[in-house]
């Protein structure tokens, strides 16, 4: 793959406004309610850290990794948890914080994981980006940043073979240009 190749599709200024945006709803939301946050690495790693510093609730932050990834850039159609331990979440407000939405099955893995363990307060799906086309679970996220086209988008957390994560704009390489 040939990085002078990536394309910009949002800017750090794009994205840090959209950030502020959504937090801003969430805010009011909760209206001062404690919720805890849980990012899911690596990808919502950047996202995560940038939308909670706009937070006006008492907040805890936990991260729990998955992947679904083979290192490629399609995803395996099976979610992997590497590491999901959770402190107890019952009569919290849970707010899931991803970086993208693509097929769902990733947001439907980890929703149907918390709902089955705890009985939260509310539990809320928050994501940067959604790519709705590429949608293969009937999941949908309750906040989102933008709506996407398929193509294959990296930076800001998004990686290419666990490259490229710390951009500080989100790019995007045709399909044609990726192997
Ligand atoms: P899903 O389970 O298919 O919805 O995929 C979710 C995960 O796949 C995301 O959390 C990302 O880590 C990864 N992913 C999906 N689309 C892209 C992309 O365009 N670039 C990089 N990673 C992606
Ligand atoms: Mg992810």
């Amino acid at each position: 793959m040939d990085i002078n190749k990536l394309k910009v599709l949002f800017t750090e200024e794009q994205i840090q406004n959209k950030i502020k945006e959504m937090a801003e709803e969430m805010n009011s939301f909760y209206n001062g309610e404690e919720v805890y946050a849980i990012c899911v690495l690596k990808g919502a790693v950047m996202f995560a850290v940038d939308l909670v510093k706009h937070f006006n609730m008492p907040l805890k932050m936990e991260f729990i990794r998955l992947s679904s990834y083979n290192g490629g850039t399609s995803t395996s159609g099976k979610v992997n948890a590497v590491d999901i331990s959770l402190p107890d979440l019952n009569r919290k407000n849970v707010l899931i914080i991803e970086d993208i939405v693509d097929t769902g099955l990733t947001a439907k893995f980890l929703l149907d994981f918390i709902g089955c363990n705890f009985h939260t307060k509310s539990t809320k799906f928050c994501s940067l980006l959604d790519k709705k086309i590429t949608r293969v679970a009937d999941v949908d996220a309750d906040y989102y940043g933008f709506e996407v086209d398929d193509k294959f988008l990296i930076g800001y957390g998004l990686d290419y073979d666990g490259l490229y994560r710390n951009l500080k704009y989100i790019g995007y390489m045709e399909k044609t240009d990726l192997e």
